[in-house]
């Protein structure tokens, strides 16, 4: 049976997620594409476990948990970590988690060129150096004939990026407009129907392991001004960067807005808009009961084509095992294709 050999790089909730989700689904997966996925390095930003052996997936977010460090990983745990783990192991794909930076697009940026300079396709849920560097990580993946795929960026378990781009190929984009983040989504959801505090909600969207490593990327808007871009240069192919979305969070909505938002039979719900004329995430007030009507870490977007009319879709936005099925998911799409 052919192999797919694989470094997960980020061992958060994502990274976790994606050894939790391919322990479970790498029977299936033989079985019906005839190729045994082995995960032979996981590395966190300070500790890695690596064997060309394979490691055991759910040992690995056990050991995590635990720990905190791959490194306790018996046997084979290193505190080797970064671009060297690599060049440590023979590999196939590499499927990137890191935590997002929007100054820097680093680690995600050196680890998905390197990755392609060694030939190996990459799957990320980064959304760094997508905001920053559409155009150049493309190309680079293009010029070294590698496969890139991105869907988790944007949305977690929500179809989009591939949704738009296979199930709707014949139609034009026109725009794009809707709730991009689960976390804010979650916390103006919590305070909506609960009446919850801002601080309490945000804290409990941490806990749930939804939250970005630096939750101001969440409720500043940046994460949702990221997945912006992201749709703006996939489906759109608009040039677009992370300085020309209009930005405003939702740190400053109060319970007393939205209660009387309530009153007059709308929410207020954090509103990423993706056209030609404008990238834009704003809070917004939206009708009770109307498409953007959704709770908790669900996302959804209206794609507005030429052919096809408006269509919408939803699901859940954040989440370890859910972020990791939108990644598995184009990993499984590699295997198709190439293998
Ligand atoms: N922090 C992000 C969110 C995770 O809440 O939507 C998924 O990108």
């Amino acid at each position: 049976m052919k192999e797919c050999k694989i470094i997960i790089m980020g061992f958060g909730a994502v990274g976790q997620g994606i050894a939790r989700a391919i322990a479970l689904k790498k029977e299936m997966i033989s079985k019906d594409y005839g190729v045994e996925l082995k995960v032979v390095a996981a590395a966190d930003s300070s500790s890695s476990a690596i064997s060309g052996d394979g490691l055991d997936e759910n040992l690995l977010a056990d050991i995590k948990n635990e720990n905190g460090k791959l490194s306790a990983y018996p046997d084979y745990g290193t505190i080797m970590s970064g671009p060297d783990v690599l060049d440590a192991v023979e590999y196939d794909l590499l499927m990137e988690a890191t935590p997002t930076n929007i100054e820097t697009a680093e680690p995600a940026l050196s680890l998905t060129l390197k990755a392609f300079e060694q030939g190996k396709d990459v799957v990320t849920s980064n959304k760094g150096h997508l905001a920053l560097k559409f155009g150049e990580v493309t190309k680079a993946a293009q010029d070294n004939n590698v496969e890139f795929k991105y869907e988790a960026s944007v949305g977690g378990a929500m179809p989009i990026i591939n949704f738009t781009k296979e199930t709707l190929a014949s139609c034009g984009i026109n725009s794009i407009i809707g709730i991009l983040n689960g976390t804010t989504n979650y916390i103006l959801s919590r305070m909506t129907s609960e009446g919850s505090s801002y601080d309490i909600t945000l804290k409990e969207s941490q806990e749930l392991g939804i939250a970005e490593t630096d939750p101001t990327q969440d409720v500043e808007g940046i994460d949702a001004a990221c997945k912006t871009v992201i749709l703006a240069n996939s489906l759109l192919g608009i040039d677009a960067t992370y300085s020309d979305v209009e930005v405003d969070g939702i740190s400053n909505i109060t319970s007393q807005a939205i209660e009387l938002a309530k009153k007059d039979g709308y929410l207020i719900k954090l509103i990423a808009e993706v056209s030609p004329n404008q990238l834009k995430v704003s809070p917004r007030l939206v009708k009770q009961g109307s498409s953007y009507d959704v709770n908790g870490t669900l996302n959804m977007a209206t794609i507005k084509t030429d052919l096809a009319g408006e269509v919408t879709v939803m699901g859940l936005g954040a989440g370890s095992l859910e972020t990791a099925s939108a990644m598995l998911t184009d990993v499984i799409s590699i295997l198709k294709s190439k293998y």
